[in-house]
């Protein structure tokens, strides 16, 4: 029987799919492996948490998803479609990228919530609404982005963001520089654009806890490789390889010196 033709615009059930991805970046002592065959892949809604020691590959993996980089081996498919093949506008609206360290403009809050719609020629957005969103006070607004703490700036980078109703979200280390209730806010927002809008989102972060709390899937990165994939709470209850289990155990290790005294009898 012959097989049912594929519709040239069926949307793809996955969000995200990295196909024997790798990069290579020249260094002093030659050329450097960053990404060495990367597969895998992420469905619509869902929220993969990527975890792994510094200079594992994990911004270099997420921008990749948006074209900041490109990679030199494998392909990177955003809804079915290689990413090199995208309108480069439409794939950025679409994938929204929050950076590790977010660039403010010159200008204030408001402008800088602003800016999206002006390049995708859309209408302004409510920058009370999207501030609020993300926790913020909307008295901020009329404030230079420049003088905002570097928690605020990365909370105005994903209003900012969602301004675009991206599909796909990716979160770079958004509340490291933010305190436990306010990095919860930011946590709690995502999680409701996920429940409601089936927003797709990848999540790096370096806080174990959160990467447990945050996820439905979690990889773990280490020198330019997937090491383990995985269902989160089976990631954290069971980790399969030898790595994982390292990782975890410094991890906790590591969690463990930062709480006060008396703390530590809470898990
Ligand atoms: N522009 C660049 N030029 C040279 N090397 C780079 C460049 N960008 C990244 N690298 C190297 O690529 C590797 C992966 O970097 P990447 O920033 O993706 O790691 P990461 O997992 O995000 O680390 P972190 O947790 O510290 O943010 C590192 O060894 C880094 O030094
Ligand atoms: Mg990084």
């Amino acid at each position: 029987m012959p097989h049912a033709p594929v519709a040239k615009h069926e949307p793809s059930p996955w969000a995200i799919e990295f196909r024997g991805v790798g990069r290579t970046l020249p260094s002093e002592d030659g050329p450097k492996s960053i990404l060495t065959g990367v597969s895998g892949r992420l469905a619509r809604g869902r929220v993969l948490t990527l975890i792994g020691p510094s200079g594992a590959g994990k911004s270099t993996l997420l921008s990749l998803c948006n074209l900041l980089q490109t990679p030199d081996m494998g392909e990177v498919f955003i809804w079915g479609r290689e990413v090199r093949t995208w309108l480069l506008a439409e794939l950025r609206r679409r994938v929204g990228l929050v950076m590790q360290q977010p660039v403010m403009l010159p200008g204030t809050v408001a402008d800088n919530l602003a800016v999206p719609s002006r390049l995708h020629g859309r209408p302004q957005p409510d920058g009370y609404r999207l501030l609020q969103q993300v926790g913020l006070d909307p008295s901020l607004l009329q404030r230079p982005a420049a003088e905002l703490s570097g928690g605020q700036k990365q909370r105005v980078a994903l209003a900012r963001i969602l301004s675009n109703e991206p599909d796909i979200l990716l979160v770079d280390e958004g509340t490291s520089g933010l305190d436990r209730e306010s990095a919860e806010i930011m946590e709690r927002h995502v999680r409701r654009l996920v429940a409601s809008r089936s927003l797709t989102v990848v999540w790096v972060t370096h806080d174990l806890e959160q990467a447990r709390r945050m996820g439905d899937e979690t990889w773990l990165m280490d020198k330019g490789r997937v090491v383990e994939q995985g269902i989160t709470e089976a990631f954290f209850e069971a980790p399969q390889t030898e790595i994982a289990k390292r990782f975890l155990r410094a991890g906790l290790r590591a969690d463990r010196r930062t709480l006060a005294p008396g703390e530590e009898d809470e898990s």
